[in-house]
């Protein structure tokens, strides 16, 4: 892969060229061993390893930030551990001790932190992740595993307000599934119903409940918010959403501002109504890859709303108070990085 780090960094999005190196740790006999930092190579895996059969897998999506001043720091590892493990038991996986987890992340940043482009907006995008390695044909739960962490730096994926379509057909997750973990099988499940609605001109889906497709749930690889009557509204969290650590940043950093949240069950139909009515005056969603994206369109069956997207919203604020303390322009009041 390339070496020369920034030559077309304009045309990166996520992460399409791995940085240097990568930490590896393997679980076998009941424990993880120390992590190593490796040149990024094609690794080995046996083709039964279970993961690649029964998706025993599990990962993260986190970033490291260019501070003004040249330092390089990571954002939230002690939250973005905290759901790892969340996700790893859930998928009958062996948690991972924060050091183990903390030290792949660091090691690999440290060793390629000339990758980590500068602002705004531009980070270095970091994806541990966990894969049974047993090698066996039959389904059971793996007694070996994998830990990796790899990277690569990013550019913000979307760069105009999103158009977004209510998905009432196909469901993401099922009360009592896994829909709050970050497993790969979620991710290959949601690939068609995107694609439909792509092929149709959608950005992304906003999904709903299973069962009746009534209850606003998340969208592709964000959360969602919407501002109600002037206040900050979003799903409350579920079995079947992801507790999303941009998600919680943002509403923490509403919180400090003094302006109004609620957490809460949100119905497509009142969402409409409120759409139709002007009640609804912004729609936008919160993940680590976009950070904040304002959400322009709406359609929800034969309507579809359009929602200006103005300088003085306040999913702006809010963005520009959560890059400020990425971005090391603002105190760190709530611990959140981890400078390098
Ligand atoms: C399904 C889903 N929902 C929400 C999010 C947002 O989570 P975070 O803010 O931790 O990136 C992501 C991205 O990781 C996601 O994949």
């Amino acid at each position: 892969m390339s070496s020369q780090p920034f030559d077309d960094i304009a045309q990166l999005t996520l992460s399409n060229v791995p940085s240097e190196h990568m930490s590896i740790a393997q679980h076998s006999d009941g424990r993880w061993e120390d992590c190593v930092l490796k040149p990024y190579a094609p690794i080995e895996m046996q083709p039964l390893a279970l993961g690649l059969h029964y998706a025993q897998i599990v990962f993260e999506g986190m970033k490291a930030y260019r501070y003004d001043n040249g330092d390089v720091a990571v954002f939230r590892i002690e939250k973005h551990h905290e759901r790892f493990n969340k996700s790893l038991a859930r998928m009958c996986m062996p948690e991972i001790p924060l050091s183990h987890f903390r030290d792949g992340i660091v090691d690999l940043v440290r060793a390629d932190r000339s990758w980590v482009p500068p602002g705004p907006d531009s980070a270095f995008y970091i994806r541990p992740f966990v894969i049974a390695n047993e090698e066996r044909m039959g389904i059971k739960v793996s007694d070996d595993y994998l830990f990796m962490v790899v990277g690569g730096p990013f550019r913000p994926l979307y760069a105009r307000p999103l158009r977004v379509r209510m998905e009432r057909v196909f469901a993401r997750a099922v009360a009592g599934g896994t829909g709050f973990a970050k497993c790969a099988g979620n991710y290959a499940a949601a690939m068609l119903p995107t694609q439909l609605a792509q092929q149709d001109g959608f950005d992304q889906v906003i999904w709903t409940d299973a069962k009746e497709h009534r209850v606003v749930e998340e969208s592709g690889t964000m959360n969602v918010m919407f501002v109600i009557d002037g206040v900050i509204v979003t799903p409350a969290l579920t079995d079947t959403i992801l507790d999303g650590v941009t998600r919680d940043s943002v509403l923490t950093i509403a919180r400090d501002l003094g302006l109004p949240i609620s957490e809460r069950m949100i119905t497509v139909d009142d969402l409409a109504e409120g759409l139709r009515a002007g009640r609804v005056t912004e729609a936008f969603g919160v993940g680590t890859a976009a950070a904040v994206a304002p959400i322009g369109r709406i359609a929800i069956d034969t309507e579809e709303f359009a929602l200006p997207v103005l300088p003085t919203d306040t999913m702006f604020t809010l963005k520009n108070h959560l890059n400020a303390i990425r971005y090391g322009q603002a105190p760190d009041v709530h611990g959140w990085m981890t400078v390098i």
